[in-house]
């Protein structure tokens, strides 16, 4: 069986620590792997896969050597340079930044979705927003039975989301207030301890910031329904990990609750948690470590003549990211192998 060469670009980072984590859980048919990181990193040791591993400083020569595949978490300005440096040089990247999202020559996936557009790519394909990939999970299987004519999105974002920085900034805050420290924070322009901040990425001029933008535009991608209304307003809180959504959907064709439920229900890794009576609903710590989205609070919105209302929990930095990332590459080794 053929065995496959992968680079982990943005190894020493969160997400990038994460693709690791998910490739040792998980039996990827590669024999060589390579993890590349900034000149910062560069010589550091991790461990990995029991062995230990030299991080490598990322240059323009580090594809030269044969690579089938590449998945990067380093950032937009990082992708945007190297990732078509490590195609040209045959290597199919997994960009879990946004520069390539919306490149019409780039497929956006996320494997229960939309797999069929891993073969259409040109050498990169992108791994969309944390909070687009457990929102087109839930919605996926309702836009097939019942088409969806509008949805109204509201985020509740972890600050892992942010980076290293995002998270010392939470932890900073609650030692600022319970210690009666002065630590300024490094990330979020506000203290984030004991606030939600409706502000995440920059602000664009009509008044909605980049994240929310990127939540409209990818579900439209992804989805295949470029016309399709939605708006959005994304919320960073103060939750160390997993981002939580409450998504307003309304449908063009009437639908029958249990058979929503159901059809929810049999969608691969999604799990509906909806229970009231025993106060079952998904929670972010919950999510936290899982690689399935989680579904619930699930009732009619009783204001449209078909709507529902969802509340979707995940592991941004899982599902929303590493774990997305890792399937991708397993499906681009069945692919191969075909
Ligand atoms: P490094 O740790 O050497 O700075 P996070 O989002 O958690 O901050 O992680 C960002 C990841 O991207 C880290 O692995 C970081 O490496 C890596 N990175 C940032 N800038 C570059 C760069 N110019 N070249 C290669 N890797 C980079």
């Amino acid at each position: 069986m053929k065995k496959y060469k992968l680079a982990i670009v943005g190894a020493t980072g969160l997400v990038g620590r994460t693709v690791l984590k998910v490739l040792e859980e998980r039996n990827l048919p590669v024999s060589e792997y390579v993890l590349l990181a900034s000149k910062k990193s560069a010589g550091k040791t991790t461990h990995f896969m029991g062995k230990d591993y030299v991080v490598q400083e990322l240059n323009e020569h580090s594809f030269d050597e044969g690579f089938d595949f590449a998945i990067f978490s380093a950032g937009g300005d990082t992708s945007k340079k190297y990732s078509p440096i490590a195609a040209s040089k045959g290597c199919i990247v997994v960009d879990n930044s946004s520069a390539f999202r919306m490149d019409p020559n780039v497929p956006l996936v996320v494997p229960e979705v939309n797999p069929e557009e891993i073969k259409n790519h040109h050498g990169i394909i992108a791994n969309p927003n944390c909070s687009t990939i457990q929102a087109v999970v839930a919605l996926k299987p309702l836009d097939n039975k019942y088409k969806i004519k509008r949805i109204v999105y509201s985020t509740y974002q972890a600050v892992s989301g942010a980076g290293r920085n995002g998270v010392l900034d939470l932890e900073n805050g609650a030692k600022n207030y319970l210690e009666n420290t002065d630590t300024p924070m490094q990330k979020f322009p506000y203290p984030i301890f004991s606030n939600c901040l409706p502000h995440i990425d920059t602000f664009l001029d009509n008044g909605y910031t980049k994240e929310e933008e990127k939540m409209i535009n990818e579900t439209r991608k992804i989805l295949k329904r470029p016309e399709l209304k939605i708006t959005a307003t994304t919320v960073r809180v103060p939750v160390f990990n997993s981002h939580s959504e409450s998504i307003n959907v309304e449908f063009e064709n009437d639908f029958d609750m249990k058979e929503l439920i159901d059809t929810l229900k049999t969608f691969p890794n999604l799990i509906v948690q909806d229970n009231t009576k025993e106060q079952l609903y998904p929670l972010a710590t919950n999510a936290s470590g899982k690689d399935e989205v989680f579904v619930g609070r699930i009732r009619r919105d009783e204001s449209v003549p078909f709507g529902v209302n969802l509340w979707v929990v995940a592991d941004n930095i899982r599902k929303g990211a590493a774990t997305n990332a890792v399937q991708i590459v397993e499906e681009l080794c069945d692919y191969k192998l075909l």
